[in-house]
């Protein structure tokens, strides 16, 4: 078992797409369980191997050097990242940058997470280690592979655990790449393994793998549901990231000028497939109608086209997807929400490729289902709001609690909402989908639980071992 399968043993493959054009460049091995148990026991191998003795320090330092790896290759990585999921060519460049900085910042934070001493008889002596679970699952999808992967594979290597990435279907490439780059920094083969595939195939059999200690993910509700349930027949722990319908909550005191371009960015990063887009926008009544125009100007310019052309947004991931999004914009429009503005597909956009027009709705009903469910395009729902208390209650209306914006120059009112939205990050006068490493990121509600990013991430991906000495 290598680091990279090129192959399953069933010799099976899967065309690889790229979304700006429809057509297939590449192919990945299709995985089945076979390939799975291989993985896992390259990986539980590892754990109780040499790896087991390898200071935090080296740990680190490996880790670092990742990170110059990444830096050493971005442009090609970035490229392969745009090429395999159709995102413009800066944001793969910006995707490569962060992950760079992932590995950088798990690198230099393996030596710095300490245990505790705990007070207790005289007598005895009590202390706690961080413990790596042995060996981690990473389920991850096809939105952002390179960030997502480092932000896996960046906490669980700190926590001196070993690694089975399963990479999305529709987006593999980059992750197989990283491993190469792994054994080239020197993590030592075993430690970072990587099956492609299906995901009801190798998915489904890494997470109910009994030599799996530890499962994160990252996806939709559903399919965390069924991973969640697999992880339990072993009664293994889980991280859940699983999406939001995330709110920006403009008041009439907000610096309009600032907030407009983050908002539209928001929702437009990625073309809209991001778990942390902010996709619905809540507006005090007072502003909503400048405030609705300003945005439908926006909009109206917004184009989508191939990745090479580097255009507001590229096309959506796959088929189903770019089918899913127009399904629900053409629902929204039937049951009468107001389509404000539509963006536009350029002109000399590959036919074969999926392509969505982004959509922007106003006076849209809380309740209603294009402002309750994760539509993953480019459409943002704008919902007018009376006061504080209004806009609080709407704000956590959906069954989601991933990520909020809040907007406003009153200082009191920034943290009386910032307390009451219910998400695991919120940004006042500011917003970020993605980035920001350093920033605990996870979900209350649906959105899933556990935390990663940051240096919360390290005790997820690791647990506490109390040892007690009675010296008398
Ligand atoms: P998905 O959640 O099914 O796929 C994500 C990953 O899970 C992929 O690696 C896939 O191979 C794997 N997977 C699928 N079924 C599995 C199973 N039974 N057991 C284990 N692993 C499994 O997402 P999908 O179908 O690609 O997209 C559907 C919707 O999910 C999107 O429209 C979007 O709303 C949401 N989504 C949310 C993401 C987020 O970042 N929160 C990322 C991707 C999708
Ligand atoms: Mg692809």
């Amino acid at each position: 078992m290598t680091a990279r399968p090129r192959t399953a043993l069933s010799g099976e493959r899967l065309d690889v797409f790229c979304p700006s054009d429809g057509k297939a460049f590449a192919s990945i091995a299709a995985s089945g369980a076979e390939d799975v148990d291989r993985a896992a026991a390259a990986a539980a191998r590892a754990f109780e191997g040499p790896w087991r003795k390898v200071s935090a320090l080296e740990r680190g330092r490996m880790l670092t050097r990742l990170s110059a790896l990444v830096k050493k290759h971005a442009e090609e990585l970035a490229a392969l990242e745009s090429r395999d999921t159709g995102k413009p060519a800066r944001q793969g460049r910006a995707d490569a940058a962060v992950t760079e900085r992932y590995y950088e910042f798990y690198g230099g934070a393996a030596d710095k997470l300490m245990g505790d001493q705990i007070p207790f008889l005289d007598g005895f002596t009590a202390l706690t280690l961080r413990e790596p679970h042995g060996v981690v699952a990473g389920i991850i999808p096809w939105n952002y592979p390179l960030q997502i992967g480092a932000r896996v594979l960046g906490a669980a290597l700190a926590m001196g655990n070993t690694l089975v990435l399963k990479p999305a279907e529709d987006a593999s490439l980059t992750t197989i790449r990283i491993a190469e780059l792994a054994l080239e920094a020197g993590i030592p083969e075993g430690v970072v393994n990587v099956v492609t595939g299906l995901g009801a195939t190798a998915g489904a059999a890494l997470s109910r793998h009994g030599q799996v200690d530890y499962v994160t993910f990252t996806g939709s509700p559903m399919t965390g549901t069924a991973i969640q349930q697999a992880a339990a027949v072993n009664n293994r722990g889980v991280t859940m990231e699983l999406g939001g319908k995330s709110p920006q909550i403009v008041f009439a005191d907000a610096d309009l000028v600032k907030a407009l371009p983050v908002i539209v960015n928001a929702i437009i990063q990625n073309g809209g497939q991001t778990c942390s887009a902010g996709s619905r926008v809540l507006i005090e009544k007072k502003i909503y109608q400048p405030v609705a125009e300003a945005l439908a100007h926006r909009f109206a310019q917004l184009t989508a086209g191939p990745h090479v052309a580097d255009l507001d947004l590229g096309p959506m991931v796959n088929r189903r997807q770019a089918e899913r999004v127009a399904a629900m914009i053409a629902a929204a429009k039937e049951a009468g929400i107001p389509i404000l503005a539509e963006g536009k597909i350029a002109p000399d956009a590959p036919s074969g490729g999926y392509y969505v027009a982004p959509a922007l709705f106003g006076s849209v009903d809380p309740m209603a289902a294009i402002a309750q469910e994760e539509v993953f395009g480019p459409v943002l729902s704008l919902l007018p709001f009376d006061d504080e208390d209004d806009a609080i209650r709407i704000a956590n209306s959906t069954e989601f609690g991933l990520v909020a914006g809040v907007w406003t120059a009153d200082g009191g009112r920034q943290h009386r909402v910032a307390k009451a939205v219910r998400a695991g990050q919120v940004w006042v006068n500011s917003y970020g989908a993605g980035g920001g490493v350093e920033l605990p990121f996870g979900g209350f509600k649906k959105s899933g639980h556990g935390r990663e990013k940051g240096l919360e991430a390290l005790y997820d991906m690791s647990a506490t071992k109390t040892i007690v000495f009675n010296h008398g």
